[in-house]
């Protein structure tokens, strides 16, 4: 008799539990696409991409494609007078990482953003020719043609000509952003510029120089760049605003293969950026120092999901603001900052009672050692490789400055160099000696691409733009999809939440839900909701149970999903 009583107990409870609970939500899925795919900050640079790998180009092939053709369509980021990271996965599972980075030219010395009373000019380093490190943007394409590419690389740039000669249509975010940088780019040429109007959304830009810059490329090769004619413009240009870079600078640029960071998250293998950039380190040292807390049980953003993170990050960029730097100068103890011992003992001053205060905090000590403008895109190809690219100018349009005769800008990565120790760069980041500046060094990054592996297969390839809160940016796009079971779409379109040491504050998107800040606010964290309208801009490709995949392109910006 009493199991029947039971079982109708358990009815009544399923009939009010369907009546009184709220709906499960349907998952939001982005495109879903059989073998193919590129998520890009421009729906132009996405579909040039598939084209190629529709042509028998692998993602190799697609990332030289998509890289020319951001420069044409995205050029606050996109670019050749920049530089980048890229972190690959091949169908075998080979893993490896190419570092594009810019570099210091020859004649840059330490103090060189110092005023006569040792205060960091930082209008020196951000904007104008002085700010422009040695760019690594064609190296890099050519290197990676060189090892991996499978189409002529004349093929490969052609799509960037067309786009370049025809024209590229305004987005309304796109003309807003040239409208907002109308004065910087005065400021920066001692001119004006041929992108100097009032833009609004369907016009059209076309690019006459860029166009001619781009089929001297084509014709002579890697070359042109660093010893050719469009050498001779950059130097010419730039010395004219004042700026130091050499023709020698140009020439003795070279990229370098390096060893990605991996490391294990419960049961996956995560692959990502080491030095020149922190963002391979940092990821690791936040993820692991979260990994023995379950962090499931939190409800997503919840207080509990912000404490936790938030302590990870904070001694994640103490440690980021002493140790890293470029690893051909200093030193870095990658193994002792992503160990777990390390790691535990750091987090042991975590306190769910009260905020840990990053003025009380700095880097860590081991024993026995002494010592918004970027972008990122995703691209996995029909025959199993993955390519995770981050490329960056720095700023907005770099250092504003626009070779006129090259049609093309140039970077500010040097204010990514720790220009005095303890002294914020544009992103309130501050450094010490390990990123100090010296010639031909590279300045420290956070660009984080990242691959997530499972069980020795492809899960997800992942990154984003935003200066220091793409590390922040990336890791909580791998808890969304590793920890929340969301879509590669739901989880790049959730509010983001950012902690840095220092300054000692949580930035929060302004779509960020209010309503646990005072119980922070009373936990003794600061909340800055001001002028962030965003964090960072994440495009990403997850490989789904049954081996399609999904897009997810972040509505933040213009960014567009294309595969087949
Ligand atoms: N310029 C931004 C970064 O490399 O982190």
């Amino acid at each position: 008799m009493k199991y029947p009583i039971i079982l109708f107990l358990i009815a009544i409870l399923c009939v009010q539990c369907m009546t009184t609970s709220k709906p499960i939500p349907e998952k939001q899925y982005g495109l879903i696409t059989e073998k193919a795919m590129v998520v890009s900050a421009r729906e132009e640079a996405s579909k040039i991409g598939v084209e190629i790998m529709k042509q028998g180009g692998n993602a190799f092939d697609a990332m030289i494609a998509t890289d020319l053709a951001l420069l044409v369509s995205y050029p606050s980021a996109g670019n050749i007078g920049g530089g980048g990271f890229m972190v690959y996965r091949q169908k075998d599972g080979t893993i490896g990482a190419l570092d594009y980075r810019e570099k210091a030219p020859l004649a840059a010395t330490k103090n060189m953003y110092l005023d006569a009373h040792g205060n960091v000019d930082s209008d020196k380093s951000q904007i104008g020719a002085l700010a422009v490190g040695v760019p690594g943007t064609i190296a890099g394409l050519f290197e990676v043609h060189e090892k991996f590419g499978t189409l002529p690389f004349e093929k490969l740039i052609a799509p960037a000509i067309r786009l370049a000669e025809y024209g590229v249509v305004v987005t309304e975010k796109q003309a807003q952003n040239l409208n907002d940088h109308t004065n910087d780019f005065k400021v920066a040429n001692k001119r004006t510029i041929v992108l100097d109007k009032v833009w609004k959304k369907e016009d059209t830009i076309k690019y006459p120089k860029l166009t001619q810059t781009l089929k001297r490329i084509q014709a002579n090769g890697r070359g042109e760049f660093y010893k050719g004619e469009t050498a001779n413009l950059i130097v010419d240009y730039v010395q004219n605003l004042g700026g130091i870079i050499t023709k020698e600078d140009l020439a003795s640029y070279e990229v370098k293969w390096r060893n990605p960071v991996t490391f294990e998250y419960k049961n996956h293998r995560i692959i990502s950026m080491p030095p020149p950039s922190s963002g391979g380190i940092c990821v690791a040292q936040i993820l692991k120092s979260i990994e023995p807390y379950d962090i499931e049980q939190y409800a997503h953003n919840s207080i509990q999901y912000m404490q936790v993170i938030t302590e990870a990050e904070r001694r994640a960029y103490a440690d980021r603001s002493y140790f890293l730097g470029d690893p051909d100068f200093v030193t870095i103890p990658t193994d002792s900052l992503t160990s777990k011992t390390y790691l535990s003992r750091r987090m042991a001053s975590f306190d769910w009672k009260q905020a840990t205060m990053s003025s009380e905090l700095s880097r860590g000590v081991f024993p026995g050692y002494e010592s918004t403008e970027t972008t990122h895109y995703s691209i996995v190809d029909q025959f199993g490789n993955s390519v995770a690219v981050t490329t960056t100018l720095n700023s907005s349009y770099g250092s504003k400055v626009y070779v006129e005769k090259g049609g093309f800008f140039l970077n500010n990565e040097m204010d990514d160099f720790s220009a005095k120790p303890g002294a914020p760069n544009v992103y309130g980041l501050v450094g010490a000696e390990a990123n100090a500046i010296a010639p031909q060094k590279r300045m420290l990054s956070s660009m984080s691409p990242t691959i997530v592996e499972k069980d020795g297969q492809l899960k997800m390839v992942l990154g984003s733009p935003g200066g220091s809160t793409i590390i922040t940016s990336v890791i909580q796009n791998i808890l969304n999809v590793l920890e929340y079971d969301m879509t590669m779409q739901e989880s790049v379109s959730k509010p983001r939440f950012h902690h840095q040491w220092l300054p000692d504050s949580i930035k929060v998107e302004t779509s960020f839900d209010t309503l646990n800040f005072p119980s922070l606010k009373k936990l003794g964290y600061n909340i800055d909701q001001s002028n962030t309208p965003i964090i960072g801009k994440v495009d990403a490709i997850l490989v789904l149970p049954d081996g399609r995949l999904e897009g997810g392109a972040d509505p933040r910006g213009d960014d567009s999903a294309d595969g087949f």
